[in-house]
């Protein structure tokens, strides 16, 4: 009988008998068909085992069917074992074709999300192999393929991963951990149709939305607002073809809070930047229409309507109300004016006012107009010491790329080599010590991180994104990080200037001890920032090399320092300070070059693009380090010291107007005029 059946017939009719109803054999001849399919190649003889007692034998003759819908809860893993299946996507019709061996449908399974797209079957009389979701779970969530590329069109889009996730806690409060499928790279497209599926409604933070945030933090990267706005309006007015109307009309609306709440994430993100771009605010403008009409007639969209607006309001404001000027330090945005001068061989200057985000051949523009010159000219940085750089004519906004006491000087070619620094820039001949030794400790470092935050609080998550991939290369400003990590220079150069020009023995050791308290007190002001900088500026060779100075420190204070240092030790990866600022609760002022340098780090590591698609890992693990400065600044800075109510002006302006000598030739001649190396 069986042979007349044939093998074909014969399996079929075993693999309809319910699960509890197979035999030994039954199961024996099942296990030895699933050897010859492909979508099972990767998993274990146990495994194929285990699937053998639970595969469900499911065929339809009608080409057309549909087997489910996008949107719809995933119920069921498919493999074809006959016929094929196309693969359709609202709004973009059949993506691609499946054939026999091909799986699908597990992608709703493993992550919980709604069907990424929906199967018609392309023949009549097509034959599948199912798995329910329960042993879906049971037996294969965990082992399933690591790797899954999802196709459009022949090409690949969405290449997921899996890997553990252990984001959400059960009610019992133990984190329950399981394998979802990460975002490894693809289109940008794909990728935001994505996580706007993967997007949950219920809660305020997955790791869903985690990878959302880490797309609208970085697609500046790879898809600027010009070509991301465009994708963002397609993604609205999604409408479902399938289903009930109540359905239709459930999927749709859902699909509208979707978006409405990524617009309002990227406008939150981008912030002030969006006024600068016109594409940026026509969208939010024609965005706030469509979200508008569509609330009228769906009372459910009326509260994220409110808050859409509100969004905008503040957003595109025209004018600020000057109150908070007063009050606080704004960012510079690259629109903003600002004046500096530029100086000329013969140390003449020019004051030119220009928009920060001005390009070097538009200075010399200015300049030229000023000085009434049709020279062809340069714009040179030059520094204390005398280095030069030339400018590339679409550079932007170099002043705040000098060095400390750098400046900027026009020249023609030929006048490069006679071009001299400034006296200014040397720097001071004596010590601000009659001053300084008046101050507090602690209001120093009080002050010192008062004016941290204001820098710190100044800069824009995005400018650090732009540093890191080049300002040149996404044509964006990052002055505002400029002038941060340029005070970080600034306060290394002050504690070494001044331990320099103390010719005193005894006021220099008071003044070493006055050091390593500021920097004791910004480390408990968690202004890791300043205290690095101090400390850094104390280990400068031109310091540590006074050992006469340091001889006669108090040991007391002796093992302050070296605790410092160990702190600072890079080995492992700068372990001691990472430990450190682990524990620690914002608001923080972190080691700013540090994180500038992991994220360079990755970047260079790690190409942007692979075969094409966005390498989407590395977005996620620079995304990551900003998410590190996000925490930090989670807290506002409002230290319980009695300092802030006395508020020491003259320490305020002392510590924001550091004189310094930056050229460590200079300063490594000094140290050795006070303490000159032993015989
Ligand atoms: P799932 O989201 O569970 O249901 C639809 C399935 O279609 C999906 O899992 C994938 O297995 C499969 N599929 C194949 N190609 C694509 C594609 N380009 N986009 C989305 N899903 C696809």
């Amino acid at each position: 009988l069986l042979s007349q059946l044939g093998p074909d017939a014969h399996m079929r009719m075993i693999l309809r008998k319910h699960a509890s109803e197979r035999t030994a054999d039954d199961l024996e001849i099942i296990y030895e068909e699933l050897l010859h399919i492909k979508a099972l190649s990767h998993l274990s003889t146990t495994v194929k085992r285990e699937l053998a007692g639970v595969l469900i034998f499911e065929s339809h003759a009608k080409a057309g069917t549909v087997l489910f819908n996008q949107g719809e809860e995933g119920t069921s893993w498919y493999i074809i074992l006959k016929g094929s299946v196309n693969v359709v996507i609202y709004g973009k019709g059949v993506v691609c074709t499946l054939h026999e061996g091909d799986d699908f449908g597990k992608l709703a399974l493993v992550n919980d999300a709604p069907r990424a797209a929906s199967i018609v079957l392309r023949e009549d009389n097509c034959h599948f192999l199912r798995v329910d979701k329960e042993d879906f779970n049971r037996i294969l969530r965990d082992v399933e393929a690591n790797t899954v590329r999802l196709k459009e069109h022949g090409q690949d889009v969405l290449v997921l991963e899996k890997s553990l996730s252990s984001s959400r806690t059960s009610v019992q409060g133990a984190s329950s951990s399981h394998y979802k499928y990460k975002v490894m790279s693809g289109t940008p497209e794909k990728i935001l149709e994505h996580l706007l599926e993967m997007m949950r409604m219920d809660s305020q933070f997955t790791e869903s939305d985690s990878a959302l945030d880490d797309f609208v933090l970085m697609h500046c990267v790879f898809i600027p607002n010009s070509q991301l706005c465009p994708v963002l309006m397609a993604q609205y007015p999604f409408s479902a073809l399938q289903g009930s109307e109540q359905e239709k009309l459930d999927y749709t609306l859902n699909n509208k809070r979707r978006v409405i709440r990524l617009v309002m994430q990227w406008a939150a993100v981008h912030g002030d930047h969006l006024q600068e771009e016109d594409v940026s605010v026509a969208f939010l403008e024609e965005f706030l229409v469509a979200v508008s009409n569509d609330a009228k007639a769906i009372p459910a969209l009326r509260d994220q309507l409110t808050e859409l607006e509100r969004i905008h309001k503040v957003l595109l404001r025209q004018f600020s109300t000057g109150d908070e000027k007063l009050q606080k330090r704004q960012p510079i945005k690259s629109s903003d004016e600002i004046l500096f001068k530029v100086y000329c061989c013969d140390h003449t200057y020019t004051t030119i006012r220009v928009p920060v985000a001005t390009s070097v051949r538009e200075v010399i523009g200015a300049v030229a107009d000023k000085l009434g010159s049709a020279e062809d000219l340069l714009l040179v940085s030059l520094s204390s010491a005398g280095e030069k750089v030339i400018f590339k004519p679409n550079d932007v906004s170099v002043f705040s790329t000098l060095s400390t006491n750098g400046r900027l000087f026009v020249c023609r070619r030929d006048q490069l080599d006679s071009l001299t620094p400034l006296l200014e820039q040397e720097g001071p001949s004596t010590g601000s010590l009659a001053s300084f030794e008046l101050m507090s400790s602690k209001d120093v470092a009080y002050h010192m991180t008062a004016y941290d935050w204001e820098l710190f609080h100044c800069v824009h998550e995005l400018e650090l994104i732009y540093h890191t991939f080049g300002r040149q290369n996404v044509k964006k400003t990052t002055v505002n990080l400029d002038l941060f990590l340029r005070r970080f220079n600034e306060i290394q150069f002050w504690v070494i200037t001044e331990m320099c020009l103390c010719s005193q023995l005894s006021k220099r050791v008071q003044l070493l001890k006055k050091f390593i308290k500021i920097a004791a007190h910004c480390k408990e002001y968690r202004n890791l920032n300043a205290f690095f900088a101090v400390v850094m500026g104390l280990s400068n060779p031109a310091v540590s090399r006074l050992s006469q100075t340091w001889e006669k420190l108090p040991s007391k204070f002796k093992k302050f320092y070296s605790e410092f240092e160990n702190l600072m030790d890079p080995s492992r990866n700068h372990r001691a300070y990472r430990l450190t600022v682990s524990k620690l609760e914002p608001p923080i002022i972190p080691f700013m070059p540090l994180l500038i340098k992991d994220m360079t780090f990755t970047h260079e590591g790690n190409k942007t693009f692979i075969d094409n698609l966005v390498n989407f890992e590395k977005m996620r693990m620079i995304a990551n380090t900003v998410k590190i400065v996000r925490f930090c600044r989670s807290q506002p800075f409002s230290p319980d010291s009695p300092l802030a109510s006395k508020n020491h002006p003259e320490v305020r302006t002392y510590v924001r107007q550091l004189n310094v000598i930056d050229n460590q030739r200079t300063l490594t001649q000094l140290s050795h005029g006070l303490e000159p190396r032993r015989p």
